[in-house]
């Protein structure tokens, strides 16, 4: 077991660890989630919102879109990404989505709007950067993570970290039908492994694997700053806009396990990219 994990049970990903780089992660869950209808809603939609929207589009699925200033000012958006697509507020597309992606500064998580989320999936995309977001105490000391943030803020929805440890730019480039050999796994945590199957079923759909990390609290191994933060799908790890390579649940999952928890020292200057 890696430093710093959060309990004594081995976490899901360790079998990962010792399985064949070929095996479908898909296949052995034995899932029957029916995801094959589904409106995906957005709080925030600029570059990571965006890019999910337009895989989950490109899936065949429906999109609403929202973003702080309103619906009207992402009319050309909508136009660009077609039919499927509409913009609405934050609390519209709460309330439409089957699954709701929140992918905003984390500074305002305490603006996602909590009642019509109720019920509800929710994927946390976001990272603490405190040159962007300010300080958070219980980041800084650590007594807690950013999904769990937003999971207190949301007691009634089903938080699951996802998309946050990949580069918008990755994530666009890297989509594999399921069951290709250069298909990429994505990183999920969460405390309900009933909706942590439905967010990897709808990953799959958008073409990608998955890896467990277990629960929230253990998502601080793919946040900024550790092994596991995005460097795996970087085809030149000092420039991340140079292109993308594929990243299996294998990879992934030695990553997570090489992570280190460290404190975010106040005022220092990020020593990754800030995404
Ligand atoms: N960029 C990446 O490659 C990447 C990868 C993984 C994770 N992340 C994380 O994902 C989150 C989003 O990153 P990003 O790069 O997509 O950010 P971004 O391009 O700056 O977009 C942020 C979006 O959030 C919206 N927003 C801000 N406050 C909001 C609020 N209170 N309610 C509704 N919408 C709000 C913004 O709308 P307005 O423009 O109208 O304010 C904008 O659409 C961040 O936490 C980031 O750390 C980013």
């Amino acid at each position: 077991m890696c430093a710093g994990s959060t309990s004594g049970a081995a976490p899901p990903w360790i079998g990962v660890l010792n399985s064949d780089p070929g095996q479908d992660r898909n296949d052995e869950s034995g899932r029957a989630v029916d995801v094959s209808v589904t409106i995906w809603g957005f709080i925030g939609s600029g570059n990571i919102g965006t890019t999910v929207a337009r895989l989950a589009l490109a899936a065949g699925h429906d999109v609403v879109l929202s973003n702080s200033r309103g619906p009207g000012t992402l009319a050309g958006l909508v136009d660009e990404l077609g039919p499927h697509v509409r913009a609405a507020t934050p609390a519209e597309a709460a309330e439409a989505g089957d699954v709701v992606v929140v992918t905003i500064p984390l500074r305002n998580y305490p603006q996602v709007p909590a009642e019509p989320l109720r019920g509800k999936i929710v994927i946390d995309t976001m990272n603490y950067y405190p040159q962007r977001d300010g300080n958070i105490t219980e980041l800084d000391d650590e007594t807690t993570t950013s999904s769990e943030l937003l999971a207190a803020h949301l007691p009634d929805s089903t938080v699951v970290k996802g998309f946050n440890n990949i580069s918008f730019q990755h994530l666009a480039a890297l989509p594999r039908p399921n069951g290709a050999r250069d298909r990429s796994a994505l990183a999920i945590a969460g405390d309900d492994d009933d909706a942590k199957k439905v967010v990897a079923e709808h990953l799959d759909q958008i073409g990608y694997d998955s890896l467990d990390l277990g629960p929230l609290a253990e998502g601080w191994r793919t946040q900024p700053g550790t092994a596991a933060y995005g460097l795996m799908y970087a085809l030149n790890p000092q420039v991340w806009d140079q292109g993308a390579r594929p990243a299996s649940a294998i990879e992934v999952a030695a990553r997570a396990a090489a992570s280190q928890r460290q404190h975010h020292p106040r005022d220092a200057p990020s020593t990754t990219p800030s995404h």
